[in-house]
C-alpha cells in the first residue's frame, strides 16, 4: 500500500477506484505481497534446513484465488475440516499435499478424511479407534500440546497449555504413537500449534525444543521414524506501527539450530521440517476498503462506516488493533474519533477511541490495513449485513474474485415448512 500526496493505493490501484468499481466493504489483496512473504519465509528456513516445506492454514484467508497463489509457490495445505480438504481440491492439492488437522471430527469427517487421502493429523488418542474402525491411514501425526503456548493476540489465541483444547497431553504422546504403530502405522508425522502472531523468534526455537524432546523419547522408545515435524504457524507480523516484525531470518536459524541438535541428541532419521502459518503470508496483504456513511456527535464523536465487526471480526472478538488510514486526509489535523460498522450491537463501536483526519467526512474512503488474515474468513452476515466483495489486485491489475453477498446468499438454504406456508 503506497501514500501518495495523501492519495492511496494498494497494488498499484488507487482506492479510489477499488471503491468505485466494486462498492464498499470490499476486502482487497495484494498478490505480489502475498508472494514476497511467503518467499522471504521460505528462503529463510530452507537456507539453514534445507528440507523444510510450508503448509498454508487456508482459515485465514480461504479465497481459492489467494490458495492457488500460494500452491503455485509450493505450498501444501493445513485444512481444519473437510470443507477446507475439499478447498485444498479445487485448487488442485489432495493427498499428502494436505494435512487435517480438524478438531473432535465426527464419523463423517473421518470417512471423508479416509477417502481423500490426506494426512490425519489427530487431535487426541482417543479418535484412534474410530478412525481405524473405518480404514487404515497412509501416516498418522497427533497434535501435540507441549505445555506451553503464547500469543500476541491476548489469551484469546493461545492454543496450547493448560488451558487450551488442543491437542495430546505431553504424557499420553507415547501410548498414542504406540497405538498407532500397534495397529500397523508404518509412517509417522507430529505437530503441534502453541501460538499465534509471534515476533519473538526465541519463542520458536524454545517450542522446537519442547516438542523434539517428547517427540525424540518417542522415538526410541518405539523404533518407530518421523517423516516430518510440524511446528505449526504462529510466525507473527506488527499490527501497530510501533511494533517490531519478527526477525524471520533469525527465528528460521535458531528453530533450524535446535531442530538439528535434538535430531543428533535423540540419533533420529533427520525429518522434514514443517510449518503451516498463514498470516505471515497474507494478513498483511490484505486491507478493507470502506466508506464513512454518517458522522455523529454525541458522548462522543462517532464515525459510522460500512466496515463492523461482522466485516472483520477481530477487534470486536480479541481487542485487536488495526490501523485506519483515510484516503486524500491523511496529512491533515488529527482529532480523536471513536469508529462504528453499522449493526446493532455495542461491539460494533470497534474502535472506541482513534486519532483520524480531523476533517473526517461523510463519503469519504478508509482503508483498513492488516486484514488479510482472519479478515473474511470470520466475516458473517448478521443484521443482514451481508459479506463483502473480495478484490485482487497485482502491478496496476485488479480482478473481482468473489462477489459481494446479496439477498438471495442470506436465504439460499432456507426452507419455509408446508405448514407455515400454507397458513
Ligand atoms: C492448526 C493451525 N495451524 C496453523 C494456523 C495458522 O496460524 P497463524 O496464522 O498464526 O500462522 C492455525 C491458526 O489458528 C491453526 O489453528
Amino acid at each position: 500500500m503506497k501514500v501518495e500526496n495523501d492519495i492511496i493505493s494498494i497494488g498499484g490501484v488507487k482506492a479510489a477506484e477499488l471503491a468505485e468499481t466494486y462498492g464498499t466493504p470490499t476486502y482487497v489483496y495484494d498478490e505480489s505481497r502475498i508472494r514476497e512473504n511467503y518467499r522471504r519465509a521460505l528462503s529463510a528456513f530452507q537456507e539453514y534446513y534445507p528440507d523444510f516445506r510450508f503448509f498454508y492454514a487456508v482459515k485465514a484467508c480461504n479465497n481459492p484465488a489467494i490458495v492457488s497463489i500460494l500452491k503455485s509457490e509450493g505450498a501444501g495445505i493445513d485444512a481444519a475440516s473437510v470443507n477446507e480438504i475439499l478447498l485444498a481440491g479445487k485448487v488442485g492439492l489432495g493427498g499428502e499435499e494436505v494435512m487435517f488437522s480438524g478438531n473432535f471430527l465426527s464419523d463423517d469427517d473421518i470417512e471423508r478424511g479416509l477417502e481423500s487421502g490426506v494426512i490425519f493429523n489427530l487431535d487426541d488418542p482417543s479418535i484412534l479407534p474410530r478412525v481405524l474402525k473405518q480404514g487404515k491411514p497412509e501416516i498418522i501425526s497427533f497434535r501435540v500440546n507441549p505445555g506451553y503456548g503464547k500469543s500476541n493476540v491476548g489469551d484469546f489465541v493461545t492454543n496450547a497449555g493448560p488451558d487450551a483444547k488442543f491437542g495430546v497431553h505431553p504424557d499420553r504422546v507415547m501410548a498414542a504413537y504406540k497405538a498407532a504403530k500397534d495397529a500397523g502405522i508404518k509412517r509417522f508425522g507430529a505437530h503441534m500449534m502453541p501460538g499465534s502472531c509471534i515476533t519473538d523468534p526465541e519463542y520458536f526455537s524454545f517450542i522446537t525444543k519442547l516438542l523434539m524432546d517428547i517427540i525424540g523419547a518417542a522415538a526410541k522408545e518405539l523404533s518407530i521414524d518421523f517423516e516430518f515435524i510440524d511446528l505449526g504457524g504462529g510466525l507473527g507480523i506488527p499490527y501497530k506501527h510501533d511494533e517490531k516484525g519478527l526477525d524471520i531470518k533469525k527465528a528460521a536459524k535458531l528453530v533450524a539450530d535446535t531442530f538439528t541438535a535434538k535430531i543428533a541428541e535423540y540419533a533420529l532419521k533427520p525429518p522434514r521440517l514443517m510449518m503451516e502459518p498463514a498470516r505471515y503470508f497474507v494478513g498483511d496483504a490484505g486491507y478493507i476498503v470502506g466508506r464513512v456513511h454518517s458522522i455523529k456527535d454525541s458522548y462522543k464523536r462517532i464515525i459510522g462506516m460500512d466496515i463492523g465487526m461482522n466485516t472483520l471480526a477481530r477487534p470486536a472478538m480479541y481487542g485487536s488493533y488495526h490501523h485506519i488510514y483515510v484516503d486524500g486526509k491523511e496529512s491533515a489535523s488529527r482529532a480523536r474519533v471513536g469508529l462504528c460498522g453499522q449493526l446493532c450491537e455495542n461491539t460494533d463501536f470497534w474502535v472506541r477511541e482513534r486519532e483520524l483526519p480531523a476533517n473526517i467526512a461523510e463519503g469519504d474512503i478508509v482503508v483498513v490495513e492488516n486484514a488479510g488474515a482472519y479478515g473474511y474468513s470470520m466475516s458473517y452476515q448478521y443484521n443482514g449485513r451481508l459479506r463483502p466483495a473480495e478484490v485482487l489486485v497485482n502491478d496496476g491489475r485488479h480482478a473481482l474474485i468473489r462477489k459481494r453477498e446479496e439477498f438471495e446468499d442470506m436465504v439460499r438454504s432456507t426452507t419455509i415448512p408446508d405448514w407455515l406456508a400454507a397458513e
